[in-house]
């Protein structure tokens, strides 16, 4: 294979019990959520985004986000992330044993009134207490920020922009960054402009990826952010998710897909295809409806061709 200039070893961050879930309008039980995660972290997943400790009466379907990391199978190799959108929320993840607390902004002062209701100023302010609290208790804080690459309100989106929110973050002493393709409108040659502009701010290694697929770009823009060394993704099992407060995106890239790519590539990510094949059969199944990779529903048709047609007798 011709040799490409990317890196040689990838961490996904599954989202799908957060992203994905968090859209859903009929909420799954509390046992098929925890059933889900624990098969997500047997994958291999470095990294399972499970939870968000944020107002139920603004997203109901995280709820039970208590309950949920208190009845999942813990494996050491996995950090469990969680949103938190205030000090409240801090205390109840703390409370839970998060590994991981996320907070959100936007680029877009728009996106950020209807998200998380306050400017994006007023939410670093609010992210200060979080901050604090999550060295003092030594978890990992990341800061992600929406509508990087456009907004449902706003449109364009100045790149300048991000780098400044990426700044407000890294002063915050965010470990990693998020950067968010809420509505999935990016293209390549726009995800690397926003790279280079966030590079120069906080290191490429740190930053992280987050691209939903509304628009079918999802995979080109983690290839073309891999060209430029960026080396964490999110993905969402079953291409489940959207965002209640971006109308008409779909989720994240499918983990299914995105593990596809990278396996083609020969990129390590230390997460088994297969065992998230059967994590997207089960959550599709509990949602009553075919999961949305590519790649899953291909991978599941050739199973069924391996084990469902008999073998001629002679
Ligand atoms: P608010 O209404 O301005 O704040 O909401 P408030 O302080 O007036 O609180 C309202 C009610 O919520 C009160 O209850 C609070 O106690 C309660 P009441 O007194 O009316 O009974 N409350 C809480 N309850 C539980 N946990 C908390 C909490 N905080 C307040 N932490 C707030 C402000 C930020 C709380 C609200 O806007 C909120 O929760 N927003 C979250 C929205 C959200 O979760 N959006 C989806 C996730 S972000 C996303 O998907 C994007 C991402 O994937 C990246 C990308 O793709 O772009 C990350
Ligand atoms: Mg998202």
């Amino acid at each position: 294979m011709r040799s490409m200039n990317i890196p040689k070893h990838v961490d996904i961050v599954e989202v799908g019990p957060r992203d994905g879930l968090q859209n859903e309008a009929a909420p799954l039980s509390l046992a098929t959520k925890i059933a889900l995660i624990d098969r997500l972290s047997g994958a291999g997943f470095p990294n399972v985004e499970a939870a968000a400790f944020v107002s139920p009466k603004w997203v109901p379907q995280m709820a039970d986000s208590a309950a949920v990391l208190a009845g999942i199978t813990r494996r050491a190799r996995t950090v469990y992330s969680a949103l938190v959108p205030n000090a409240r929320g801090m205390e109840a993840a703390l409370a839970a044993g998060v590994g991981e607390v996320v907070v959100f902004s936007a680029a877009s002062e728009s996106f950020a009134q209807r998200n998380i209701n306050c400017s994006i100023a007023e939410s670093i302010t609010r992210f200060e207490p979080v901050a604090r609290m999550a060295r003092d208790a030594g978890v990992l804080l990341r800061g992600s920020i929406s509508c990087a690459l456009g907004c449902p309100y706003e449109g364009r989106i100045d790149p300048a922009a991000v780098a400044d929110v990426v700044q407000r973050m890294a002063d915050l002493g965010c470990d990693g960054i998020d950067i968010a393709d809420t509505i999935g409108v990016g293209t390549p040659g726009a995800v690397q402009t926003v790279f280079e502009h966030t590079s120069k701010v906080f290191a490429l290694e740190r930053q992280a990826g987050h691209f939903h697929d509304t628009y079918g770009q999802a995979l080109a823009n983690v290839l073309a952010s891999m060209q430029m060394g960026v080396a964490t993704f999110h993905a969402s099992v079953a291409g489940l998710g959207g965002c209640p407060y971006a109308k008409g995106a779909t989720g994240n890239v499918a983990t299914e897909d995105l593990l596809y790519m990278l396996q083609g590539l020969g990129v390590h990510t230390g997460v088994d295809l297969d065992a998230v094949v059967d994590a997207g059969a089960f959550v599709s199944a509990a949602l009553g409806r075919p999961g949305s990779s590519r790649a899953g529903r291909a991978l599941l048709a050739r199973r069924c061709v391996a084990t469902c047609i008999p073998h001629p007798t002679s």
